[in-house]
């Protein structure tokens, strides 16, 4: 497998972090690469022309997928009562952006399956990660700011950068962990004063290396600053930004699981409200939450 090459912004020169990252990737053999079957179910989602049968046909191609998929759509969360036996099926039963986010998900948690030297508990990282995904792509439609599929995809994804520390750097990736434990330093904090770098700056190298949206890679890179010190990126301060940045401090908030920092922080008051959000829709998506990190374990 090819080693991701180094990610330029087209058309603006690498930046400071560019070079840092790099520096640090430089040590890195074999870095994860987004699955050629999480592209494909990508490329035929995106086609407006494309069937439900040619999503199963894609899915149906690749059998550990499909096996997964499976045992996932089978699993008690979905609750029903034959056993489901096809893609084909799944779609009819679950509906085609179900099964397509479903499909999306489980590539990627297989993409990143290593044994952690650290104990990084990634139940919590996964139900963290699915739990955002979710609330980014509900509160993207509720407030009709940004497309759903891509603001699920930044939120899974905003935190890849993690498991990139854990699985590559795993020593200084202990000490992360131990920094923010015993001195109540932020993931940032700690990252940043270890490595010279952190997980969203490594996100957005990763990101780039998977030609994901520049949005998606914005989204990565911004996830934990506030609009006035993000620059660099051309899709710096588009909505869907915010609202992985809320979804991420939502779920955090609520306890959805974590990645490596369980502090609980404050949200933001009013919330989002420069895009309209309805402080009172909160209460339902948080109990919609609050279901799907209980059965996060189907996906692992
Ligand atoms: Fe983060
Ligand atoms: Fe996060």
């Amino acid at each position: 497998m090819d080693r991701p090459t180094a990610p330029v912004t087209e058309g603006a020169p690498p930046t400071v972090d560019h070079a840092r990252v790099a520096a640090l990737m430089a040590s890195v053999k074999e870095l994860p690469t987004l699955p050629a079957i999480a592209a494909r179910v990508g490329t035929v989602a995106r086609d407006p022309d494309s069937t439900v049968r040619d999503m199963a046909t894609v899915i149906g191609q690749d059998q550990a997928l499909t096996a997964n998929l499976l045992r996932v759509v089978n699993s008690a969360y979905f609750g029903f009562i034959r056993r489901i036996s096809s893609v084909f099926e799944a779609i009819n039963l679950l509906g085609y952006n179900e099964v397509v986010k479903m499909a999306f998900t489980v590539a990627v948690i297989h993409e990143f399956h290593y044994e952690s030297a650290n104990g990084f508990d990634r139940t919590a990282f996964w139900s963290h990660a699915i739990c955002v995904a979710n609330a980014s792509q509900a509160l993207a439609e509720q407030l009709h700011c940004a497309p759903r599929d891509d603001a699920f995809t930044a939120g899974l994804l905003h935190d890849m950068g993690k498991l990139i520390l854990d699985q590559f750097f795993p020593d200084a990736f202990g000490e992360i962990l131990q920094l923010i434990h015993d001195e109540g330093l932020t993931s940032c904090e700690a990252e940043m004063g270890r490595l010279g770098t952190t997980h969203a700056e490594i996100g957005e190298w990763i990101a780039r290396s998977w030609l994901l949206p520049e949005a998606t890679i914005a989204t990565i890179r911004h996830h934990h600053e506030p609009a006035e010190q993000r620059c660099g990126l051309p899709n710096s301060n588009d909505p869907i930004v915010d609202v992985v940045q809320f979804a991420d401090l939502l779920c955090r908030a609520e306890g959805l699981g974590h990645s490596g920092d369980p502090a609980r922080p404050e949200l933001p008051d009013p919330p989002l409200a420069h895009l309209g959000l309805d402080p009172n829709s909160l209460d339902p998506l948080r109990q919609r939450l609050a279901a799907v990190a209980a059965e996060t374990r189907v996906f692992l």
